[in-house]
């Protein structure tokens, strides 16, 4: 695995929010708030290394050097749990484009199949993030990255909960140049791709779909 690209997002507030997450006791309403925060308490990891460009500004007394964006940013939202991950980023990005991209999980195979995109049609110029709770088998992160590839995205980054190591290692293999930033690294995978110990299907646990 490239663990330079691996970067485990780690904070008193988040951790005391993973465990909300992990308890299967927690209700969708507190579940869905905790997954928001948590997204939002990774973007300053996650954008710090943006590049900016000099400005000039008028404040109300005088004028002055000051910095802004390099980069239009896009976040791109695996459908459905990436989009708990987008709502807590654009509270703090609200300036940001979002790419849907629909890509569920065919559970014999547990290969992705990609069945929506709808985002900015040249993303070259921009910081793409992507993002899923769960980094499970990494196909999906994997052919996520690639089709934002094919829409033109350079500079992309990989933002999740919870990864596993065979998912960390399947993403790093398909795209060592894409750093992933984890609130935290589980044990396995079980069977049917589940992560261990988890908090189980993060987007029927966000949608409150459990049955
Ligand atoms: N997707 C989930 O929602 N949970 C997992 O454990 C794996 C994939």
């Amino acid at each position: 695995m490239h663990k330079s690209q691996v970067h485990v997002v780690d904070h008193p507030l988040i951790r005391a929010r993973l465990a909300q997450l992990r308890d299967r006791a927690t209700p969708s309403e507190t579940f869905r708030r905790a997954l928001t925060e948590i997204a939002g308490l990774m973007v300053p990891t996650v954008t710090h290394s943006f590049t900016t460009r000099p400005v000039r500004v008028t404040t109300p007394l005088e004028e002055c050097e000051a910095e802004s964006a390099a980069h239009p940013v896009v976040i791109a939202p695996i459908l459905r749990a990436g989009l708990g991950m987008a709502e807590g980023m654009l509270r703090l990005l609200s300036d940001a484009s979002v790419a849907h991209i629909g890509m569920y999980r065919d559970e014999e195979t547990l290969r992705p199949m990609p069945y929506y995109y709808n985002g900015p049609e040249n993303l070259a110029d921009c910081e793409v993030v992507v993002v899923d709770p769960m980094l499970a088998t990494g196909w999906s992160a994997a052919a996520a990255v690639t089709q934002l590839r094919e829409h033109g995205a350079t500079r992309l980054r990989f933002v999740c909960l919870l990864s596993s190591p065979e998912g960390l290692r399947h993403f790093s293999k398909t795209h060592p140049e894409v750093p992933v930033f984890t609130a935290a690294i589980d044990r396995e995978l079980d069977a049917r791709g589940y992560i261990l110990p988890g908090l189980g299907d993060a987007g029927d646990r966000f949608f409150g779909t459990v049955r």
